[in-house]
């Protein structure tokens, strides 16, 4: 029999072997392709020494040949809890050391202990993910595995934020688990996400590939859609986790954290006056808008690579967290198309689980016209946004700075669709579409008659520009709040937010909507 001191080394030895993965060789051939391990990135993530490790010495099961006798400690996945930044998280990091950090039974197994735990706590999960996908030996072991994590992904959605930092190759249906959760962070260069690799493509459809066109973080974030954030390396990913945490609650019966305020509340920004340019045709970047209006500047944007042609993301207005939807006029003059709608929707509703009250910039001529969007489903992906908005029961605040036309102004968070607080800068043009559009309907046949067609044109447009382009019909039909100079729009939106955070609104008793996917 063991004495108790070999015991305590023997756990010893043990311990050094769960710290250690798949070796040193392994680990050093991780940092020669520039990534961090496991260890290393979940020492990153948490306050120093919080950490509290669970399944340290789970090992896999199998019996295949050649993997049987090869058990590593941990099994290739770290999980725990600790602090971040003071508040509990869950995390778990795949270890690329063991077996490519492919998923097992037993290490699935650590992991949806682990969503559990989150879930039964309320508080967020973080997957730090770098994984081959499906530990191949295992066969339908490891399958069930990645369908057992899908399952608590989609029952944790809405309950408790969920972020994937893709830190290494994610392949196959590995890519599904992220997909699920809210946000996506991918490594630029040392990530990579798709279903089916180069080679497989190349012998389908005879496409040559490679692995960072294919799937890096830059297709990803510019591309698809598919990746939220694109991070320089490992640190700063970690870094973006930290700060997309910080705006976001431990789960959807919380409100996101409070910062008490530095920047003063009832400040006016003159700036705001020159913005919007006298030409309805000349763009402007609502970035600067959004900037000179929130506390301090500090905007975290979502996707800002990808349908550039609306901006979404996180800001705070007198310490409060809102979530920003913005037309941006800087590209397509800020029009709504398949893209915009998705990338606003999945936001909106992203916000509406989590309480966080949702401010709308609106700038928009309208829905793309052409046969790519008819046969791409405009339709069908513009209903999303008008869904989300509809659907949404937090505090609803719009600011029309140009630009309301057409299904775009109800769209983009009207009263009609129980927007709370509605105001628009003197430079709002509200009406069904824009000047010419319209004059070239209404007065057809006086300008084509007319000795100088462009005169003429000129003289309808000047009319409908001052007696329905602008945001004073709309005021008088209570449709907004109030008219007021840019400058005063801060305190104007703290003011009307801070009337609304007690806002519990009910949608009727239903077992869910059936939004238009
Ligand atoms: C078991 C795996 C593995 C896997 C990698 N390894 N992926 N072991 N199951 N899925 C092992 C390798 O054999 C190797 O072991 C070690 O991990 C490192 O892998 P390398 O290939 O040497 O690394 P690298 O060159 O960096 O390439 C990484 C990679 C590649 C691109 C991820 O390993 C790869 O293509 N793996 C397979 C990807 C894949 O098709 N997975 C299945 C997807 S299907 P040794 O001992 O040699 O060092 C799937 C179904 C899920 O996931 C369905 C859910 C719906």
């Amino acid at each position: 029999m063991k004495k108790k001191t070999e015991k305590f080394e023997e756990l010893s030895g043990k311990r050094q072997q769960a710290l250690l993965g798949g070796g040193e060789k392994r680990i050093q051939k991780i940092h020669e392709s520039g990534r961090f391990t496991a260890r290393e990135r979940i020492h990153l993530l948490f306050d120093e020494g919080t950490f509290q490790e669970m399944g340290v010495f789970v090992t896999h099961r199998s019996t295949w040949p050649g993997i049987a006798d090869t058990k590593i400690v941990g099994d290739g996945v770290v999980c725990g809890h600790g602090l971040v930044n003071g508040r509990n998280v869950f995390a778990f990091a795949q270890d690329f050391t063991v077996f490519g950090g492919s998923l097992s039974e037993a290490n699935a197994g650590k992991i949806t202990r682990l969503m559990d735990m989150a879930l039964d706590n309320g508080a967020p999960i973080i997957g730090l993910c770098d994984s081959g996908g499906a530990r191949i030996q295992e066969g339908v072991a490891s399958l069930g595995g990645y369908a057992d994590i899908f399952l608590r992904n989609t029952l944790a959605s809405g309950v408790i934020p969920q972020i994937s930092a893709i830190m290494g190759p994610s392949a196959g249906g590995a890519v599904y688990s992220p997909a699920l959760t809210d946000f996506i962070i991918m490594v630029d260069k040392t990530s990579h996400m798709f279903i089916t690799g180069p080679n497989v493509i190349r012998k389908v459809t005879h496409e040559d590939v490679s692995f960072e066109e294919l799937g890096g973080a830059m297709t990803h974030n510019t591309k698809s859609g598919v990746a939220h954030f694109i991070a320089d390396d490992d640190e700063d990913c970690i870094d973006l986790v930290k700060e997309l945490l910080s705006y976001l609650p431990q789960n959807n019966m919380e409100d996101a954290p409070f910062l008490p305020p530095v920047d003063d509340p009832g400040r006016t920004e003159k700036r705001l006056n020159e913005i919007v340019p006298d030409s309805p045709r000349e763009p402007y970047d609502i970035k600067d808008v959004i900037h000179l209006i929130v506390d301090d500047g500090d905007f975290l944007e979502v996707q800002p690579l990808w349908s550039t042609n609306i901006v979404i993301g996180f800001s705070r207005m007198n310490g409060h967290v809102v979530g920003i939807v913005a037309n941006q006029p800087l590209h397509l003059a800020g029009v709504l198309d398949i893209d915009s709608s998705n990338k606003g929707a999945r936001f909106i509703r992203f916000c509406d689980a989590f309480n966080i009250p949702i401010l709308t910039f609106e700038d928009v001529p309208g829905f793309l016209p052409g046969t790519d969007q008819e046969w791409g489903g405009i339709i069908k992906h513009g209903a999303k946004l008008i869904f989300a908005y509809c659907e949404a029961t937090v505090p609803k605040l719009t600011v029309i700075t140009r630009k309301a036309y057409g299904g775009a102004y109800c769209v983009m968070s009207s009263k009609h669709i129980r927007s709370d607080y509605n105001v628009a800068w003197p430079t709002a043009e509200i009406a069904v579409m824009g000047a010419e559009g319209a004059v070239n309907i209404l007065y057809r046949k006086e300008i084509s008659a007319a000795k100088n067609e462009d005169e003429e044109r000129k003289k309808h447009m000047d009319r409908y520009n001052d007696t329905l382009a602008n945001p004073y019909i709309a005021a008088n039909l209570g449709y907004l709040d109030d008219v007021i100079i840019p400058e005063n729009t801060r305190p104007m939106i703290i003011h009307a937010l801070e009337g609304l955070l007690n806002k519990r609104q009910q949608l009727p008793p239903k077992k869910h909507g059936n939004i238009p996917l």
